[in-house]
């Protein structure tokens, strides 16, 4: 599995939260197909976000269904509670909400200890800066670029800048290391460029993809042109 960061290119991550469920193997088969490099579960129990969606069993089945990573978003209350039976279902990668852990630290290290790599998400209104005392502890930074609890909702035009601070934080306290900046919510062709130009290199989206009128492929494929634009030649890195 590569590791992430910059060095090479944008990775793409589609939600399974817009595909079908009744097909959901053959879903998560056809963004494989198309070249996306994670599959992205959505997590949501209905306290921490205004929606229910799936858990570990349904997480199992779409880790057997690829064999691309697997990165859980968990949208939910004391994560902790729950972390290792993700881990048990296969996810490779664990992201839980600065705004839901008491002790974030702690969940974090739990996450590593279970051999999963943690990662951090932060809602729109909260300030990138209170992520400083934890940057050392992760693997990735999610930065939502819309409330979190539902798919097909308007990227946040803020966003951006929320990514280019996560990046100079990076940069002062990560220097050389490959940490991923991951951004999620409203990503299509549209929106793409302007977070990779921010420093984003995890890109998830859902309704571009399984929405997409031309299918799975040609939405995976819309978004890595503007992503790549955005990034220079071909995917290079740009800045
Ligand atoms: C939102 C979820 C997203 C969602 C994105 O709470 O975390 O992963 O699936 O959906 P789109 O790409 O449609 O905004
Ligand atoms: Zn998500």
């Amino acid at each position: 599995m590569n590791p992430s960061g910059r060095q090479g290119g944008v990775r793409i991550a589609p939600s399974i939260l817009s595909a079908d469920f009744a097909r959901l193997g053959e879903e998560v088969q056809a963004a494989e197909e198309a070249g996306g490099d994670w599959i992205h579960v959505d997590v949501m129990d209905g306290h921490f976000v205004p929606n229910l969606t799936l858990g570990p069993a349904i997480t199992e089945a779409v880790c057997r269904s690829t064999s691309l990573p697997v990165d859980v978003h968990l949208m939910i209350e004391s994560p902790e509670r729950y972390v290792a039976d993700f881990i048990r279902a296969g996810a490779h990668r664990i992201t839980v909400h600065h705004e839901a852990c008491t002790h974030l630290h702690r969940v974090l290290e739990q996450i590593r200890e279970l051999g999963a790599l943690p990662g951090v998400a932060v809602n729109p209104a909260t300030p990138v800066e209170l992520l400083r005392d934890v940057l050392p502890f992760v693997d990735l930074v999610l930065v939502m670029t819309v409330n979190p609890g539902f798919g097909g909702q308007a990227f946040i035009p803020t966003s951006p800048g929320r990514v280019a601070r996560v990046q100079a934080l990076l940069e002062e306290l990560r220097p050389g290391e490959s940490v991923a900046v991951q951004v999620d919510g409203g990503i299509d062709a549209a929106t793409a460029g302007a977070v990779v130009s921010a420093g984003a290199d995890v890109l998830v989206a859902g309704s571009a993809v399984y929405g997409h009128p031309q299918g799975v492929a040609e939405g995976v494929r819309a978004i890595r042109l503007s992503a790549e634009a955005s990034m220079g030649n071909g995917g290079e890195e740009g800045v």
